[in-house]
């Protein structure tokens, strides 16, 4: 069977499972299916990355351009760089600082839409016209950081988060910007794990810009255990009180920091929250990492947003571009020896969820993104 086709069957029950935060069956269960879903489809993928991670990281690395400097460590989920010298930090910079001029300051959705105080302004096509973003994500010197987090080949997310953004927060946009709500208040991200963003600051950020404020990761399992956050009937978000009720605010970190810096950060192992009264403009660039199977069902029923190298690019550069490089040999299949299982798990579910299940011939999956990405 192919992939498309396990798709088109289970692409019903994924939307309803995935709707509103995984709220029907709850986000642990929904994320364990979608786990053992993503791995029936991406099994070989996974195997390729995770072996070239463990037999010839170095030397695709090298062969990658290598690295300009000892890369960071990350400690209890985090990283910073702060030596604004990373290769193509520079033409970075410069591009935004164009795109931005372009396209900030012009408020996309209505104002009381969902996450209205928080707009992407960068799209795939942007990629193309201006290289220096997947350069730059692609680079030795990023990758060996996210790569050795993850323990495998990493690749840029093709669904939530978008691999890249060029996001733009703004007060002015939100109708209510004294009351966090949404991506305003403390969660962590179900979409993979680990899931890991490289956040840039594009300006000289401070409280006043609603910086991205999170918790170190030791810290945040900490809360969740002790709500049972991630259990069933919690909400996706939750509030500062249930927070600070377990850990002292003393453990906070907001990124206010000068233009250029770089953090690195396990977005599915921090508690995590932003855009929070962007009084002044926040500009940031965001890119997010993941591995070949991910916790949600997102790429079952959202357009897949790949970018692409060309074959001449070094592999590993072609590899954290695309998420969807198939694995040397791979036949268009998914797993037929973990098949029967995903298929009796996922059968039970939408019998007890009342959903009725595709048939194998259905389209590929609609363009639009749901609300969502944090
Ligand atoms: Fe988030």
């Amino acid at each position: 069977m192919k992939p498309s086709e396990l798709d088109a069957i289970y692409r019903p029950l994924a939307k309803h499972l995935h709707h509103d935060h995984m709220a029907c069956l709850g986000i642990a269960p929904t994320m364990r299916l979608a786990e053992s879903y993503n791995e029936c489809k991406f099994a070989r993928e996974k195997a390729w990355r995770d072996e070239l991670y463990r037999t010839r990281f170095d030397e695709l690395l090298e062969e990658n351009g290598g690295c300009s400097a000892a890369p960071v460590t990350m400690h209890d989920g985090w990283a910073l760089d702060t030596s604004m010298s990373l290769p193509h930090l520079d033409r970075v910079l410069e591009d935004s600082d164009r795109i931005f001029a372009e396209r900030a300051g012009r408020q996309q959705s209505e104002k009381g839409a969902y996450r209205s105080y928080f707009q992407n302004v960068f799209s795939l096509e942007d990629a193309e016209t201006y290289p220096s973003f997947l350069d730059f994500a692609t680079s030795s010197d990023i990758v060996s950081v996210v790569g050795h987090y993850l323990r495998t080949i990493p690749a840029l997310s093709t669904t939530l988060p978008p691999g890249i953004r060029l996001v733009e927060s703004n007060a002015a946009f939100d109708a209510e910007p004294d009351r966090p709500k949404d991506s305003q208040l403390y969660h962590i991200d179900y979409y993979s794990l680990p899931n890991l963003y490289v956040l840039v600051v594009m300006e000289d950020t401070t409280l006043e810009h609603g910086p991205w404020t999170f918790l170190p990761r030791g810290t945040s399992q900490k809360v969740r255990e002790r709500l049972g956050y991630w259990g069933p009937g919690l909400g996706y978000r939750i509030s500062d009180e249930a927070v600070y009720a377990t850990v002292d605010r003393s453990e906070v970190i907001p990124f206010t920091y000068p233009r250029g810096t770089v953090l690195f950060i396990e977005s599915s192992g921090c508690l995590h929250y932003g855009s929070r009264n962007s009084i002044k403009p926040r500009f940031q660039l965001m890119l997010g990492y993941t591995g070949a199977c991910r916790t949600d069902f997102s790429e079952v029923f959202m357009s897949n947003d790949a970018y692409t190298a060309p074959e001449s690019s070094p592999l590993l550069r072609r590899m954290v571009a695309d998420k969807y490089l198939p694995a040397p040999g791979r036949p268009d299949s998914v797993d037929l020896e973990r098949l029967p299982q995903v298929q009796a798990e996922l059968g039970a579910v939408a019998q007890q969820v009342g959903v009725e299940l595709g048939a194998a011939h259905n389209g590929p999956p609609a363009a639009s993104k749901p609300a969502g990405v944090s």
